[in-house]
């Protein structure tokens, strides 16, 4: 099955090439996998060329394993089921290396644990990789993945080579990163990313390993060295914690990289909107993980005229240019999405974007071989069929328990949407002209409004709070801190974040000055006193995107000043085709709930940012706090 060529390097004793050649590999990738063979010692080592055949001969192998098995409805699509301990990111185990803490942790009160971010001393997280890491690959193969965040070669774009024991892991990197022996022309002998994944599983294999899907859950460690650009996780295979180029990368890793460099890692989509003039504007919107970002990326508008293409739909990297202008790229190549709710009334250009070469994790598949989930019911052709739920049961419609994890996922190459954006791949990126935060809010906060300058938007995002979803370990339904919506993703100290955000504004000498962009915070998911929603969201969200483009554009009549920023005025968002809102209870501004907020956000400023907090955005609160007790 396997070719099987020489053994090319000394220290890599009887260790067998695969497949690939070594030789081809740039010096530094050579040592840093020969390195990491001594340290994991796989039986073999497989260097992948990201195409098409080896994809091919990957997951022919995870279908006669069992772990992989094609959706015989579609072309090219494969369903997997994880093991069910191993179904989201870890943000308890996930940890930034330095070697000062304030590095990485703002300065909390005595006994205050820090939420932003998790710190392991160099020392401890040398102990607990010794724990782990010695031939945690044994009797497995070790994968060499090349890869580009961002077209390859382009200025903003950035390599990393990952290293994993998990065949399903390549399979997605091949979809989400761009994969390809150009990866190794371009990087020559420049420093990369470097990423160590293992599903911490090495044989014999001691536990029984459930759906064929080994992990190590009580052992899972997701770490950084963020001065190394070094990525270790062990334990899980679940996308968010394996697959390195996305948040250890895109994010934790690349927010360090942003600042020494003077630009942006962000947890945001960026969607170009096309206004019935014909006008494009581009738009970035940072919601926490489950929250809509791949939904409004993609939204297809229920007004007539108006026009959206995605560039991306979970990470932005984003530089001010020479002309002042903030330019943003995608750095990825394909869609991570949330499954559950994903239809064609209320994604269809997600839906079109996995019809073919889509990888689903812990969805439910029919007899006929379609893919199910909550959402569907009303679009699935035999709604009587039987399935096999996520968690490998008989299961119909209208059984107890669900169809999908409610984290499951799609995993689909971003260049098969029907609408992405000619300038996708464009390596300068695409202007951006305004900034979104939101969350889900049940109560008290608006539908829209315009935050007052870039330092009050700024404040607004160190504000941002959310319901919890299931993207994340957590259980029950709380509202949490979820600033920037950056919490599970923060790299270093939050008070120099929120520093380096304030000194973005600011261009250095001989360049244009910057036209900082517009910032806007959205709430999708204000409940009425029922619990219903009160707005109808997804395609309709375009109506609150036309509200903000129109700000763009200068229009000042239809805006009302509230202490907390600017809000449509009634009548001022369009509102045609739509079945009657309860306009004051979406938009309303209540007194005593925005009285209760200040002062929470004033106690977690205290606890988590502590001396960190830039004093400008203390003096922001201050004016707040102001404001909504003149109110
Ligand atoms: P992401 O993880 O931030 O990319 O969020 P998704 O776009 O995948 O959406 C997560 C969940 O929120 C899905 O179940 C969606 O159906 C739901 N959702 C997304 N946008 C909206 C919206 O505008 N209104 C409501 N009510 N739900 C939404
Ligand atoms: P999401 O991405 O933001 O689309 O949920 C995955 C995640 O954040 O875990
Ligand atoms: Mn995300
Ligand atoms: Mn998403």
């Amino acid at each position: 099955f396997y070719v099987v060529n020489e053994v090319v390097s000394k220290r890599l004793g009887h260790i067998p090439i695969i497949k690939g050649d070594f030789h081809l590999l740039p010096a530094k990738v050579q040592r840093f996998v020969t390195e990491k063979v001594e340290l994991m010692r796989p039986r073999g080592i497989y260097i992948c060329d990201g195409s098409q055949n080896e994809a091919d001969e990957i997951t022919n192998k995870l279908i006669e394993r069992g772990m992989l098995s094609p959706l015989k409805a579609y072309e090219n699509n494969y369903i997997c089921r994880t093991d069910p301990r191993d179904v989201a990111r870890v943000e308890s185990k996930t940890w930034m290396v330095t070697p000062d803490k304030y590095q990485t942790v703002t300065h909390t009160p005595e006994g205050v644990e820090p939420i932003m971010a998790h710190w392991l001393a160099p020392n401890d997280f040398s102990s607990e990789l010794d724990s782990r890491f010695p031939g945690c690959m044994s009797g497995r193969i070790m994968y060499v993945i090349g890869f580009s965040m961002g077209p390859i070669g382009g200025p903003l774009s950035k390599i990393g080579v990952q290293l994993t024991d998990s065949n399903y892991v390549v399979l997605c990197m091949r979809i989400m990163t761009r994969m390809s022996p150009a990866i190794w022309d371009s990087l020559g002998d420049a420093d990369f990313v470097r990423g160590i994944h293992s599903v911490g599983v090495p044989r014999p294999v001691r536990e029984k390993v459930i759906n064929h899907w080994p992990c190590n859950p009580d052992r899972v460690l997701i770490a950084h060295r963020p001065a190394e650009r070094e990525i270790w996780s062990f334990g899980s295979g679940y996308g968010g914690n394996s697959l390195l180029g996305k948040k250890c990368f895109a994010l934790r890793i690349a927010s360090n990289i942003a600042r020494d460099e003077g630009w942006m890692a962000e947890h945001m989509l960026i969607m170009g909107v096309t206004n019935p003039q014909g006008h494009e504007r581009f738009i970035a919107a940072a919601f926490p993980s489950a929250c809509g970002k791949t939904n409004l990326a993609m939204l297809e508008p229920t007004i007539p005229g108006w026009k959206v293409r995605v560039v991306g739909d979970d990470i932005a990297w984003m530089k001010f240019g020479a002309d002042g202008q903030l330019y943003g790229i995608n750095p990825e190549n394909g869609f991570f999405g949330v499954a559950p709710g994903t239809s064609h009334k209320t994604n269809p250009m997600a839906m079109e974007s996995f019809q073919k070469n889509s990888i689903f994790t812990n969805v439910a598949e029919t007899v006929d071989g379609e893919y199910y989930w909550e959402g569907l019911e009303k679009e699935i052709k035999n709604p009587k069929v039987e399935m096999i739920n996520w968690l490998g049961q008989k299961w119909h419609i209208g059984d107890a328990g669900k169809a999908a994890h409610p984290n499951s996922r799609f995993t689909a190459p971003a260049a098969q949407c029907p609408i992405i954006h000619p300038d996708w791949e464009s390596p300068k990126g695409v202007p951006i002209d305004a900034i979104i935060f939101g969350g889900r809010r049940p109560e008290g906060v608006p539908l829209i409004f315009e935050t007052f300058s870039w330092i009050h938007g700024i404040f607004v995002a160190a504000c941002l709070k959310s319901e919890t979803t299931a993207a994340a370990e957590f259980t029950g339904k709380s509202i949490m801190h979820d600033p920037f919506a950056m919490r599970p993703f923060m790299g270093y100290n939050f008070g120099q974040y929120l520093q380096h955000w304030m000194d973005l504004a600011k261009a250095p000498k001989g360049e244009a000055a910057r036209k900082v962009p517009k910032i806007f915070h959205v709430n999708w998911f204000r409940t009425n006193k029922e619990g219903k929603f009160l707005w109808p969201g997804f395609g309709d969200n375009i109506r609150v995107i036309d509200w903000i483009i129109r700000r763009l554009d200068g229009d000042d009549s239809h805006a009302l000043k509230t202490p907390i920023g600017y809000v449509p005025t009634e009548g001022s968002i369009n509102m045609d085709g739509l079945d009657p809102v309860k306009w004051d209870e979406l938009m309303s501004v209540p007194k005593e709930y925005w009285q209760e907020d200040v002062k929470e956000v004033r106690k977690f400023f205290e606890a988590q940012v502590g001396i960190d907090l830039p004093a400008e955005i203390r003096r922001e609160l201050d004016e707040q706090e102001k404001r909504i007790a003149a109110m």
